[in-house]
């Protein structure tokens, strides 16, 4: 979604404010622009469109100054437009101010501002910010800070915002509620930004601000209060992760580099969770033995790929342990009078700890008296700062817009979590702990051998990908890789894709198949009851002449005489078999958007974190 970067210190802002926002196009937009102060003016260019267009803008009419703020923007009110475009200002045009999130009352606002002789220009909610300001300063506000305080106590909904005014032009202010923002803490200059790698190669030095805080920000320095005036002391963090994590590494887009990178990443996990002895040790997360016992139920709540995680969550701990799992939509469970109790053990799956609809599920549940524990892998972010405990994936940035790397370490969470809780209660002998365990080291491996076989999934992708649709087919385990793999092929490659269940093709999408149709069917085999299963659907489709692309194991005799196309996929224990299988599926939908020329790492409409509904 919208991106945000802000810049107050003695070097020219406009350079750091348009690399900055470079490095957030992951997000997201349709137009950006900038606000900047400029010899005693406050000085806006924007436009619709991609960055590019925005740079040739100030070739044409220049800019240069020492504080300013930039945007890029995903439309929700207005379509996308100069006009709609950030910056807005107050009537005087003295006051500019950047927004990500939705301001929820603003009509209602525009129109007391209307009634005081406001004049909007705008369609967007973002615009009464600006305007409320100038009204409070009107109706006496002693200072800037207190005009902005008095104006966000009238906003509902949520909002990062970066705002500069004339009145007070050596300070840049940011708030934030609901919408992530961080302040950049550099050496006589400061940031501001709606996400870390905006500011990375500046900085590594952040505070998170809460909910609730306003900064105030100079070049010598940051002051932080509540909304209320009250002053707070922030906590200032070094990120973990280095910059270079953040650059493409000689890959032609991040999203094939992040493909690459999840042997490292699950080997990682392994590493910090596994012990010599082949025991899951979750000491990380800060729960003693005692905190899970009481644990009756889990409900696993997500959005998109981070919900197709928690369907894999929920077969792998049902499989190892005693404890029955449910798997709610953020979007749904929020809103559905779902029955909780404190011994429910909520588990929220995001890959950005910001996703709007997850953090509503978690909030609904811990008033509701439940333990909440997140996976997600994104430090500091707003999940992981109100969960009760914290599975960091560690990852690494995701810049990719389809998520890839964070869906496989979401994968191996919920296996190392499965294992330990099927230990704790007893389901789990040590003896099949060490088992499990050994044959979840050959997960990076095996996912190595796969990434390997690239040129000869490039050509299967070259071969389906100019169909109108596609269905993809798995069962149990490699259910939710049916359904994940589908999703990697509509996201980047804009090819109708539907993931279903097997054993659900009899009962509809059955009608779909004929000559033109390329089903993908996950058939791995180990010990798997439901590989017969698999070979029956793919008879079926046979019949019907559908194109079968087959993703199975080396030497699978009898899918390869069903199947047109097989992307091999080394052998692994059925229960880890979809970190393997999902690779040869991200793959796919990689090369079948890569031969229909789309824009692979910032697909269209799609914004990378989700942070309103
Ligand atoms: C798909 C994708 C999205 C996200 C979803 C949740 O490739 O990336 O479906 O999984 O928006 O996002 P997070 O994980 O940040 O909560």
């Amino acid at each position: 979604m919208c991106g945000i970067v802000g810049y107050v210190g003695p070097r020219d802002a406009v350079p750091l404010l348009v690399d900055g926002l470079k490095r957030l196009e992951y997000r997201g937009y349709d137009s950006a622009g900038l606000a900047v102060m400029e010899k005693g003016r406050l000085e806006i260019r924007k436009c619709v469109g991609r960055l590019a267009a925005l740079e040739e803008k100030l070739a044409r009419e220049p800019l240069s100054g020492a504080m300013g703020i930039g945007h890029t923007r995903w439309a929700t009110h207005g379509e996308p437009s100069e006009i709609n475009s950030h910056p807005h200002t107050d009537s005087t045009g003295r006051l500019a101010v950047v927004h990500n999130g939705i301001i929820e009352n603003f009509e209602k606002l525009r129109a007391e501002l209307e009634k005081k002789g406001h004049r909007f220009r705008s369609e967007t909610d973002t615009e009464v910010i600006p305007h409320l300001i100038e009204q409070e300063l009107r109706e006496g506000a002693a200072d800037l800070a207190e005009a902005i305080r008095r104006a966000l106590g009238k906003a509902r909904g949520a909002y990062a915002l970066g705002i500069l005014s004339l009145d007070d032009p050596e300070t840049m202010y940011a708030a934030r509620l609901g919408s992530p923002l961080i302040v950049g803490v550099g050496d006589g200059e400061q940031f501001i930004a709606s996400d870390v790698p905006a500011i990375l190669n500046q900085t590594r030095r952040v505070i998170y601000l809460e909910d609730g805080e306003l900064a105030i920000l100079r070049a010598g320095g940051v002051q932080v209060m509540r909304l209320d005036g009250t002053p707070v002391e922030p906590e200032v963090r070094e990120v973990r992760f280095q910059p270079e994590a953040a650059e493409r590494a000689g890959f032609e887009t991040f999203m094939r580099k992040e493909i690459h990178e999840q042997p490292r990443v699950l080997r990682a996990l392994l590493a910090r969770h596994v012990n010599d002895s082949d025991e899951v040790n979750l000491a990380d997360i800060g729960w003693s033995d005692e905190d899970w016992r009481p644990v009756r139920r889990i409900v696993i709540v997500s959005c998109g790929t981070a919900y197709y995680a928690g369907l894999y969550g929920r077969l792998i701990i049902e499989a190892l342990t005693g404890t029955p799992v449910e798997v709610e939509l953020g979007s749904e469970f929020r809103y559905r009078d779902a029955k909780l109790a404190p011994d429910i053990l909520v588990v929220s799956v995001s890959q950005s700890g910001e996703t709007a609809d997850t953090l509503a599920s978690i909030r609904l549940a811990r008033r509701a008296g439940c333990r909440v524990l997140s996976i997600c892998n994104t430090q500091g972010s707003s999940l992981a700062r109100e969960s009760d405990g914290l599975f960091y994936t560690e990852a690494g940035p995701e810049i990719g817009v389809a998520s890839t790397k964070a869906y496989t370490a979401q994968l191996m969470a919920f296996a190392l979590i499965a294992i330990y809780l099927g230990r704790l209660q007893g389901e789990l002998t040590a003896e099949q702990e060490a088992g499990l365990v050994r044959d979840l080291r050959a997960v990076p491996d095996a996912i190595h051998y796969v990434l390997s076989r690239e040129d000869e999934i490039r050509t299967v992708a070259g071969k389906h990908c100019d169909g109108p649709s596609a269905l993809y087919l798995g069962r149990k385990f490699n259910y939710p890789t049916a359904l994940e793999g589908a999703l990697k092929n509509k996201e980047i490659s804009y090819q109708h894709a539907e993931g279903y269940a097997a054993g659900e093709m009899k009962h509809g999408p059955i009608a779909l198949i004929n000559e033109y149709l390329p089903v993908v069917c996950i058939c791995t085999r180990t010990r798997d009851e439901v590989y017969e299963k698999m070979i029956s659907n793919m008879k079926e489709v046979e019949a019907r002449h559908g194109r079968i692309i087959a993703v199975a194991n080396d030497g699978d005799e009898t899918v390869a005489r069903l199947a047109g196309d097989m992307l091999v996929v080394p052998a692994v224990r059925d229960e880890f078999s979809p970190m393997v299988n999902v690779v040869a599926l991200q793959l796919l939908a990689y090369f079948a958007a890569q031969a229909r020329g789309t824009d692979i790492d910032k697909p269209r409409n799609l914004a990378k974190s989700v942070t309103v509904e």
